[in-house]
């Protein structure tokens, strides 16, 4: 089972959550088995204003460890991530970085903030 330690900026109490990638997709936002769809399956906010689509940046999540464990990041992604607020070196989009790996121990932190880049959605 892979693991995934989420913590929050806001305070929130950190969430650990074990899953089986193989059963990718979860939730159906964001590509299979990213760390969108298994938090939204598990009950775990994380904006995604564009519907997990590569389009904006609401989904920025910084992984704090595990983050050779993930899918790479291409280039459509690191384009946004350049305009994400509190951009990291390990920072990713949470609805295209993918936990492939069955054994992975990854640690992601969600920042508070959020810019919402789609114009007439939320406010
Ligand atoms: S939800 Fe928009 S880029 Fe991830």
């Amino acid at each position: 089972m892979a693991k995934l330690r989420v913590q929050f900026e806001s305070g929130e109490p950190e969430r650990v959550i074990e899953f089986d990638p193989a059963r990718a997709p979860f939730q159906h936002d964001g590509r299979p088995g990213s760390i969108l769809d298994v938090l939204l399956a598990h009950g775990i906010h994380l904006e995604h204003a564009c519907g997990g689509n590569c389009a904006c940046t609401t989904c920025h999540v910084v992984v704090k460890k595990g983050s050779e464990r993930l899918s790479e990041s291409e280039e459509a992604e690191e384009d946004l991530l350049d305009k994400a607020p509190g951009l990291t070196p390990t920072s990713r989009l949470g609805c295209q970085a993918v936990i492939e790996d069955p054994d992975a121990e990854i640690v992601v932190w969600i920042p508070r903030y959020t810019i919402n880049q789609i114009s007439g959605h939320g406010g």
